[in-house]
């Protein structure tokens, strides 16, 4: 068994190797070494444990001793045949290990204690709440019968939840903490609290829905990293910080897993699109039981979808954190440091695109199934732009990292270059396109994609309004796909990716164009819906994708928290508060649904699920960003003035502006 020197020692060691590694030209060294040169050691920091006063590491093919205590091991990364595991301070006996059967490649497991046990044992005292491990559905039946016909909620306080600090909070301070007058906003936080998720009795996330009696539950009893964002914001809004850093944390350990579908394995920095928390029987004792970390790198969903989003979303949480918390020692871990820079050599590999925006397949975020979204979707570049951006701001400056800053700056560059200039379609636009000249060879091209103006679908020329425009859904050689998708729209606002102008041409949009894209519910995950043939060529005849439900034109109480920081950021909230107010007309009666259907968002989706976590999570982080606009910069990426200055020079060189090739003086390399 190692102790604590050992566990030096061995960090020492896999630090020499990242030094090592990171002294050669590309980080890909770094990354090869750790794939392959590392004696299957574990991820290099050893990550806190349950106490977290100190680790220990120890191998993991010893058994454990056992014991009544409450202690929490976890195996660590990469290691099938041999897991060490960290542990609490004062019992060493329990360890982790990699479990095959239950968490198929790898899981990471943690020996687990009595629900109602006092945890810890460095004196945190933390008290797991009953309903514990995976959310609990009892919360629910005892809400619901407490819930008047009206939506109104009785009950006040958190249902036993752990406080900021991992202490059992008391009533009195849940009511000083959650102190509301308003009815829904307390049944969300109480329903919000009742999805959290445990490991090792520490808050790590919360379910995707926690609908009491479903008898399809699917995988929404699972973790979502998307899912998560919105929690994760309500939490620090509310200054509960412990959840978001112990859910950054861990799935920053699930990034190195070793995962494979049908041989093959995708790239080393993916996250996982979600993961469970199973309770397993402990090996040779059958009154004892450990947890599982289990994670889905989309080898199991449906479709086996890649979850491009995840790793961007996590960057992204992740530097919300530190701006919320003021806790930058996080983002400064070395491990963490690792985790950004594997993120960020996933998206930046070199490949055969010629576009600077990501090339994936289709449903590869929120909409993660056939919706003919795969080539360059909007969402996945304004999540890209803004993980960039906030990546950039976190790296620690070191050896190694200034030839990925290069790479960065000049992907930023020209990511808003291609974006603004490309995906933009307003009155103006749309004439030049109605009026593009076709099969253009040369440098000059206006019509650079080979866009046949027929391809204008007559639906948006009644659509376009004279005041306001919007980024398009995907640009592909001689196809645009002119549906109008709110995420990567909202996003594009968030993250700068749109310019001021364009920004406000959106939000414009969305106000002229509120009763197709919000009706009676917020609102439309986009617009139009795919019909007839075109439904059945591009959904493949989707079931659930039928015209104007789910992601085909469905609509999402979700999103609701990503208008409210676009319309902040753009200093026009009342837009937001007029969505809020559709939204508390409802959701509550409705018992806060995954999606609504029908043009007008009338009927609670055929297949929603109800209690769905980012609904309720969703309309949280909106009252607590219109309470307090200002705490929405955490998630905002200002204009760069060196992306402008690059922006202005690329512009000026744009044939669409000026014709003829003209040598223009970039401080960037595009
Ligand atoms: C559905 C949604 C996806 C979400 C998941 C869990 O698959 O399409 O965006 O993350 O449910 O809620």
């Amino acid at each position: 068994m190692f102790g604590r020197r050992e566990l030096v020692l061995c960090n020492r060691k896999v630090w020499d190797f990242f030094l090592l590694a990171t002294r050669n030209p590309t980080m890909a060294t770094a990354e090869a070494i750790f794939r392959t040169g590392l004696p299957r050691l574990h991820h290099f920091d050893p990550f806190f444990n349950c106490s977290s006063s100190f680790l220990s590491v120890k191998p993991i093919n010893g058994r454990s001793r056992r014991s009544r205590r409450n202690h929490c091991s976890k195996a660590v990364l990469k290691c099938p045949a041999k897991v060490y595991a960290c542990r609490g301070s004062i019992d060493p006996l329990s360890f982790g290990r990699i479990n095959k059967s239950a968490g198929g490649p790898g899981s990471s497991r943690c020996k687990c204690q009595q629900q109602s046990e006092t945890f810890g044992s460095d004196g945190g005292g933390m008290s797991i709440p009953v309903f514990g491990i995976n959310g609990g559905g009892q919360d629910f039946a005892l809400l619901q019968q407490l819930k008047p016909e009206n939506g109104d909620v009785a009950v006040g306080g958190n249902g036993g939840m752990l406080d900021g600090n991992g202490t059992a909070a008391t009533s009195t301070d849940v009511q000083l903490k959650g102190a509301s007058t308003n009815p829904i906003e307390d049944e969300a936080w109480d329903l919000l609290r009742a999805s959290v998720v445990y490991y090792c009795g520490n808050p790590i996330g919360t379910i995707a829905a926690n609908e009491p009696n479903s008898s399809n539950v699917s995988n929404y009893d699972q973790v979502f990293i998307r899912d998560f964002i919105p929690s994760g914001i309500a939490f620090l809004l509310k200054g509960e910080y412990d959840i978001v850093k112990n859910f950054i944390l861990y799935t920053l350990q699930l990034q190195s897993w070793e995962k494979t579908m049908d041989c093959y394995s995708p790239g080393q920095g993916l996250m996982p699109a979600s993961f469970k928390v199973r309770t397993v029987p402990l090996e040779g004792d059958e009154n004892a039981s450990e947890e599982v970390l289990d994670p889905d790198f989309g080898e199991a969903a449906i479709g086996r979808v890649a979850p491009v989003d995840s790793g961007l979303w996590w960057i992204i949480l992740l530097r919300a954190y530190g701006k919320c918390s003021g806790d930058l020692s996080m983002q400064e871990r070395v491990d963490v440091q690792t985790g950004i820079k594997m993120i960020l050599k996933l998206c930046l590999a070199d490949g055969f695109d010629m576009f600077p925006t990501l090339l994936v397949t289709d449903g590869s975020c929120m909409i993660d199934r056939r919706m003919g979204i795969h080539g360059h979707p909007l969402e996945i570049q304004a999540l890209f732009y803004s993980a960039l951006l906030s990546a950039r701001e976190m790296l620690a400056p070191e050896d190694g990292t200034a030839e990925l800053i290069t790479v960065l700056n000049n992907r930023l560059v020209a990511l808003s270059f291609h974006i603004r200039e490309y995906y933009w379609v307003d009155m103006r636009k749309l004439n030049e396109i109605y009026r593009y000249k076709t099969e253009e060879y040369s440098y000059d091209a206006v019509n650079k994609f080979n866009i046949y103006p027929d391809q204008i679908p007559p639906w948006l020329v009644e659509f376009m309004p004279s005041k306001g425009g919007y980024l398009i859904g995907n640009l592909q050689p001689a196809h645009m796909d002119f549906r109008f998708f709110s995420l990567g729209n909202l996003w594009s606002i968030v993250s700068s990716l749109a310019n001021m102008e364009q920004s406000h041409a959106i939000l414009d949009l969305f106000e002229s164009k509120w009763e197709d894209l919000v009706a009676e519910m917020p609102f439309k995950i986009c617009y139009p819906a795919l019909e007839g043939q075109e439904w059945r060529i591009i959904t493949g005849s989707d079931p659930k994708n039928t015209p104007w439900s789910y992601h085909n034109g469905g609509s999402w109480p979700t999103l609701l928290w990503q208008l409210t920081v676009a319309s902040i950021k753009m200093n026009r909230p009342e837009i937001a508060e007029r969505a809020v107010e559709l939204v508390e007309k409802r959701i509550s009666r409705d018992n806060w649904p995954e999606y609504y259907d029908t043009k007008r968002g009338r009927f609670i989706g055929k297949q929603s699920r109800l209690f769905q976590t980012w609904s309720i999570a969703g309309y949280l982080v909106s009252k607590q960003l219109l309470a307090n606009p200002d705490s929405a910069k955490i998630l905002m990426n200002e204009e760069d003035s060196e992306i402008v200055n690059a922006f202005s020079c690329m512009i000026g060189s744009n044939p669409r502006k000026q014709r003829g090739r003209k040598a223009v003086k970039q401080p960037f390399i595009v």
